[in-house]
């Protein structure tokens, strides 16, 4: 199946410059949102791994359905003052500006192997925020995996020694 016929160019959204790539097409077909979740667990399903984490808002949905059908737990990491526990934070910048992620104190135990699941890879500001969200609590990193992949930002750069796993690229 061509998934990018499901993904939506928006441009310069939400700044001038910056084309979007809407993914609520993808998510209101049934069939292109299972082949995206059944392509991702394929690609996943033979990872040595523990549990998911991935950030609001579109992290969410996908690794939400992923941890169900790889039969993972999920833990979810959001924006400032939204999770109600002791939390741990990490300030990154995005491709549009400066941003702040934080995850529970206790969501990861020592020595768990993580995946990193998120809707687009950027400039890889996320990920590499993620990523030390998951080592700050004593957990290992094991593979990286998105839904779409913004190849021509270079995050491959600052996540270089990293397996990053996407379905697809522009
Ligand atoms: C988008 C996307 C990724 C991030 C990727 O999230 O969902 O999380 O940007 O960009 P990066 O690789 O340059 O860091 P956004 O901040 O728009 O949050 P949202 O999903 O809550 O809308």
């Amino acid at each position: 199946m061509e998934l990018k016929k499901f993904i939506r160019d928006i441009p310069d959204f939400p700044e001038k410059g910056i084309i979007f790539r809407d993914i609520t097409p993808l998510l209101k077909d049934a069939e292109a949102f299972k082949f995206s979740i059944d392509s991702l667990s394929e690609k996943l399903k033979d990872i040595d791994f523990d549990i998911i984490v991935a950030p609001e808002a579109r992290g969410f949905i996908f690794g939400g359905a992923l941890s169900y059908k790889l039969n993972k737990g999920l833990v979810p990491v959001r924006k400032p003052g939204k999770l109600p526990y002791k939390v741990i934070s990490e300030k990154y910048s995005l491709e549009y500006g400066e941003a702040e992620l934080q995850m529970h104190i206790d969501a990861i135990s020592k020595g768990q192997k993580v995946i990193i699941f998120d809707d687009v890879l950027a400039t890889g500001g996320t990920a590499l925020s993620l990523k030390k969200l998951v080592e700050k609590s004593g957990g290992e990193v094991v593979a990286m995996s998105f839904l779409i992949e913004l190849s021509y930002l270079n995050p491959r750069k600052i996540l270089s020694n990293d397996k990053i796993i996407s379905l697809i690229v522009y």
